[in-house]
């Protein structure tokens, strides 16, 4: 999840200075952001700072964050001449400065704590590239996947080899671990999962597996396709809390859980927050292989004292296992 972000002061400042972007593309300043929740918060894994739309620089798609409003991408991808236009990434060079950041972070973490590499999964960038920013109903997205198949799974599989081979070249960069964030594939029917997603979620799973790592596959809205999303790959599924931990660990006994905190939950006053730490635990069971962590992404609003009293609870309540 992301766990550095407005709501750490100490990111503020440098956010003050530079952009999303700029500080993605100063690899000193981005290891530095990645380190922070590290040194404030004593968590046990940090994620390289990076963000799931950079690919779309290199590809021309001419993207943007404006503040407030999300993720603008200038050029959307709509037809299949956009699609057999895209062109293949190098990652050594078109996202070198995120294999740096992660070189410099894992450097800087080492013998401390490991640094997780990520990228976003075809079907959530594809979201992305489509739709030109966020979306509540995935119109365009849709559109495309019912009406032009072909062009789908042209895209589809451009990205899979993209973000496959971009997940390897940040574990030979240094990266402990791979997380795939396919953050919006809860809008699916599971038959449209399967069909429209699960063999190009394969390819990029698979690419990333043979980096010799570990990978975490992470949705949200996922209840119905959990098991699909075990098929796909990942040694670790990531769910959110919509569903109870131990509910979802049932459909995929195989592979380790992590989650699922709700982000919400850090802005409950301390002893509703520890009852629902606690609840997580209880449902992980104390069974190997429970990673804990937030559903989803950690909000602007939230106070970096309750985190770091989850984090703290989360090891009081852990050690003992070890
Ligand atoms: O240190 C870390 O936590 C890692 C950094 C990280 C970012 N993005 C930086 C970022 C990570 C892991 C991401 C992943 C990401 N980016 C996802 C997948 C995970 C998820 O939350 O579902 C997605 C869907 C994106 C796309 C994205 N980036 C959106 C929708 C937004 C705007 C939302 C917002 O909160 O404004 C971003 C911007 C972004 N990326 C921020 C950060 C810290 C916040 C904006 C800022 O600092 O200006």
């Amino acid at each position: 999840m992301r766990q550095a972000g407005r709501y750490l002061e100490e990111y503020r400042a440098i956010r003050a200075r530079a952009s999303l972007l700029e500080i993605c593309h100063r690899p000193e300043l981005a290891a530095q952001v990645t380190l922070q929740p590290v040194e404030r918060l004593d968590v046990d894994a940090a994620i390289v700072f990076a963000d799931i739309l950079l690919p779309f620089e290199p590809l021309g798609l001419g993207l943007s964050f404006q503040a407030g409003e999300g993720p603008a991408i200038a050029h959307p991808i709509r037809t299949p001449d956009h699609v057999a236009r895209l062109r293949e990434l190098e990652p050594a060079t078109d996202l070198g400065h995120v294999l740096e950041t992660v070189r410099l972070a894992a450097r800087e973490l080492a013998g401390r704590v490991p640094v997780i590499g990520f990228a976003g999964a075809p079907f959530t960038l594809a979201s992305y590239a489509i739709e030109g920013g966020a979306s509540r109903h995935f119109v365009e997205t849709k559109r495309l996947m019912y009406a032009q198949p072909d062009a789908w799974h042209d895209l589809l599989g451009r990205f899979a080899t993209m973000v496959g081979r971009y997940l390897a070249a940040q574990a030979a960069a240094g990266a402990a671990a791979l997380q795939l964030f396919d953050s919006w594939v809860g809008c699916l029917s599971p038959d449209d999962y399967r069909r429209y997603v699960l063999p190009h979620s394969t390819t990029a799973l698979a690419l990333a597996a043979s980096a010799g790592v570990p990978v975490i596959h992470f949705g949200t809205g996922t209840a119905t396709l959990l098991h699909l999303m075990a098929e796909a790959g990942g040694d670790v599924i990531g769910v959110d809390w919509r569903i109870p931990l131990d509910q979802a660990w049932r459909r995929f006994p195989d592979r380790a859980v992590q989650g699922n905190l709700d982000p919400v939950a850090l802005l409950a006053p301390p002893g509703e927050l520890a009852r629902r730490v606690d609840d997580v635990l209880a449902r992980a069971g104390g069974r190997p292989g429970h990673v804990f962590n937030l559903g989803h992404g950690i909000l602007p609003q939230t106070d970096p004292d309750q985190v770091r009293a989850v984090v703290d609870r989360v090891h009081e309540r852990s050690v003992a296992r070890v």
